[in-house]
């Protein structure tokens, strides 16, 4: 039986798989040090109400050209065909400062009004103060592309350390599936 899908997106390496062990509470997600482990789309139970959809990472140039079509194409039908998607997690390492395929990503989610919350990774590396300027350029950005109410929400873990777990499953307790795609209407984000 096909349950409601929340996929986890971002760079390579920023954390995915290891986000949703932490979350799931089991090892089922393949991890690695290298970038580039997941190679294709891999559902998880979360519970009797979610599947969470581990996607590979955009940004690793030392894919070919042709395997990155397909997964751009099984991201589009994810999004935009199947009816089970709800919400996309972004993550972005919270030690890096924005980079271009990060934002580039964002706008085209906000153009195509994907449903979206952003979670910062890796919160243990991070220096407090490289930590506070990553959050105010995202915010700035942010802020530039969607008015106050509409706003993703933005969390921070480790998946290493297991922190910061509770608040994404509190938002994810909360969200209400019943009648509502993974594409939202204008303003409606959030
Ligand atoms: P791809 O599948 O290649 O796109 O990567 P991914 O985003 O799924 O990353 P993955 O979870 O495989 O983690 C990549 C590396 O980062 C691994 O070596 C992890 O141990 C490490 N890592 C993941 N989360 C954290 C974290 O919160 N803190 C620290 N310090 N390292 C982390
Ligand atoms: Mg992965």
């Amino acid at each position: 039986m096909s349950k409601p899908k929340i996929a986890f997106i971002g760079r390579s390496n920023v954390g995915k798989s290891t986000l949703i062990n932490y979350l799931l509470g089991q090892k089922l997600a393949k991890t690695s040090k290298h970038p580039g482990k997941t190679r294709k789309h891999d559902l998880f139970p979360y519970s009797t109400k979610i599947d969470f959809v581990d996607m590979p990472g955009y940004g690793y140039a030392a894919v070919d050209g042709k395997k990155r079509e397909i997964w751009d194409e099984k991201m589009l039908e994810l999004f935009f065909e199947d009816t089970w998607f709800r919400h996309l997690f972004l993550l972005i390492d919270s030690s890096i400062k924005p980079v271009k395929i990060d934002q580039e990503f964002v706008r085209w989610l906000v153009q195509h009004k994907i449903h979206f919350s952003i979670i910062f990774t890796k919160i243990d590396k991070a220096k407090a103060k490289e930590f506070t300027a990553v959050i105010k350029e995202w915010t700035g950005f942010i802020n530039l592309l969607f008015n106050v109410h509409g706003s993703p929400k933005f969390f921070q873990v480790s998946g290493e350390l297991k922190k910061g777990g509770a608040e994404v499953k509190e938002f994810l307790n909360k969200m209400k599936f019943e009648d509502q795609r993974g594409i939202v209407g204008q303003g409606e984000q959030g």
